[in-house]
């Protein structure tokens, strides 16, 4: 109570300038803060693909050499996964979590605060490494030993970058998972919650699950290469296969934890503009809860090619299919909801609608991956390239750009121009096709991945690809530029921008939240 008297009488301070950003702990500050942080990565991992499709845009040597193109995939991979996709899945639960949730904001918001702060050193470690040495790690970004015990000393600076970055995302969870289970808002059991916030419990859990496992795998890394040990090195007795099962225990689930918020995002967006509830919420929740659980357990499907028992072989095959049932059920309760919906179709449904058709397709692609002797074939070759993408980018980034679109009216309090906002759309959609779908060709013909060259039969794929690529890359300038438009000159939301296809109502949150609003929220003691 303390501190609500002290705002009434005006004795709280308040920071203002870059001090404010620097210190803030308000839960809406810092969403903004992880998003810009994203975007920001989004262009810099960006830039990098567009470093790799310009050497790829013809066979043979001509802009980078190989060492260099190498560092590019490294750098652009983790760039994307830690610094793009996961800050701003992470933006939104800061966000939203507590306004969906009716929390007065994170449970802690100085370790918010913090867990952001960790973000941009690390961001900063992994770019000058580029300029150590010997130059950026160049072992792609799963980081597989034993080469990674051989390289220089930007291999060191990448692995405290992961330590730093695992740190953010733990306590980032900790945050998301005890304001979820402790500061609901009195009437919203767990069962109401929107789905957005249920699968942020989820994904929370997956983090804290495998941050550790992944910290572990580059601590390993780092005793291998100063300290003496020998744990991923034949000769010392140890076994570089290894570095890989540690790995990828965590780099399996750790597609979920970039899908299964996208999946809440989408979950939001799809029963606004069908205007229905959400079809089998029941089912959703558990649909999450067993692929989360499920990806615990097929983390060998990236490792075919090791050389492994049939019998693992079968096992991990089998397992990984299994996982396509409940996203089955995912994907059928979308339909569903849609299904005899009163459908309209801006910007952010558009989106949703994309991740929806080119996710599936990802799926798909991860089936066929799934099957053992398929993989052994396609291991290593473009076909990788372009089902992760459709994972990652189709996935992940369509339903993020859901999401931006659709909650800005409520962050900014103003709308974007429609008409840009469904351009920039159509522009994603075919760009990112003309750049991946013509991949898979790539990978069935046989083009490996992360090679500066290649034979002349897969030219005319390549130059296809690598112009896609620009195109979708100045796509997210323009994206850019619609956001900056509407902060600045965007026509005033309504309290309930989308026109009866409101948030509120079909997310069962029984208060409005305060939107609109920069002012930090009375703490609660
Ligand atoms: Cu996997």
């Amino acid at each position: 109570m303390e501190a609500v008297h002290a705002h009434e009488h005006g004795h709280e301070h308040h920071p203002s300038g870059i001090m404010r950003w620097v210190t803030t702990t308000n839960h809406k500050d810092i969403g903004t803060l992880y998003l810009w942080f994203s975007f920001t990565m989004f262009m810099v991992g960006g830039v990098m693909a567009l470093i790799i499709r310009s050497e790829l845009f013809q066979p043979g040597l001509q802009v980078v050499n190989p060492d260099f193109f190498n560092q590019m995939t490294t750098l652009h991979g983790l760039i994307m996964v830690f610094g793009a996709i996961m800050p701003a899945f992470v933006g939104f639960a800061n966000w939203q979590i507590p306004m969906m949730s009716g929390a007065p904001d994170m449970a802690f918001p100085r370790m918010n605060n913090w867990s952001f702060w960790l973000l941009p050193p690390a961001a900063l470690l992994l770019i000058i490494s580029l300029f150590v040495p010997g130059g950026a790690a160049a072992a792609g970004w799963t980081l597989y030993a034993p080469l990674t015990v051989q390289l220089g000393m930007g291999m060191d600076l990448t692995i405290f970058a992961v330590h730093i970055l695992g740190m953010s995302s733990i306590m980032g969870s900790i945050n998301i998972i005890t304001t979820i289970l402790n500061l609901r808002a009195p009437g919203m059991n767990m069962m109401k919650m929107p789905l957005f916030v249920w699968t942020w419990l989820i994904t929370a859990y997956l983090l804290i699950a495998v941050m550790p496992v992944l910290a572990g795998a580059v601590t390993m890394t780092l005793t291998d290469r100063h300290f003496g040990t020998h744990f991923f090195n034949a000769a010392g007795g140890g076994d570089p296969v290894l570095f890989q099962h540690i790995f990828w225990f965590f780099g399996h689930p750790e597609v979920y934890i970039i899908a299964i918020p996208a999946f809440g995002v989408v979950s939001q967006v799809i029963p606004a503009f069908s205007r229905k509830p959400l079809f089998g919420y029941t089912s959703m929740v558990y649909a999450t809860s067993s692929i989360a659980i499920l990806s615990f357990l097929v983390w060998a499907h990236h490792m075919y090619t090791v050389g492994m028992p049939v019998q693992a072989q079968l096992f991990y095959m089998y397992a990984t299919m299994l996982i396509a049932v409940p996203t089955g059920v995912k994907v059928f309760n979308w339909v569903a909801t849609m299904w005899k919906g009163s459908l309209t179709f801006e910007t952010p449904m558009l989106f949703a609608i994309g991740f929806l058709f080119l996710f599936t397709m990802g799926g798909f692609s991860g089936l066929v991956l799934s099957i053992t002797p398929v993989d052994i074939q396609l291991h290593d070759t473009y076909y990788v390239v372009a089902h992760f993408h459709y994972v990652m980018v189709a996935g992940a980034l369509f339903s993020a750009f859901a999401g931006v679109y659709f909650w800005l009216p409520k962050w900014t309090g103003r709308m974007y121009d429609e008409t840009l906002g469904k351009w920039h759309f159509w522009l994603t959609m075919i760009f990112f096709n003309v750049t991946f779908f013509v991949q898979h060709f790539l990978g069935l013909a046989g083009m490996p991945r992360r090679i500066p060259d290649y034979a002349l039969q897969f030219a005319d794929f390549n130059m296809i690809s690598s112009i896609g690529a620009f195109g979708f890359g100045l796509s997210q300038v323009f994206f850019l530029y619609i956001v900056l438009k509407a902060i600045r000159s965007g026509e005033k939301s309504p309290e309930r921008p989308w026109e009866g296809a409101d948030t509120l109502e079909w997310t069962m949150l029984p208060t409005p939240a305060p939107y609109h609003s920069f002012e930090t929220p009375p703490v609660i003691k």
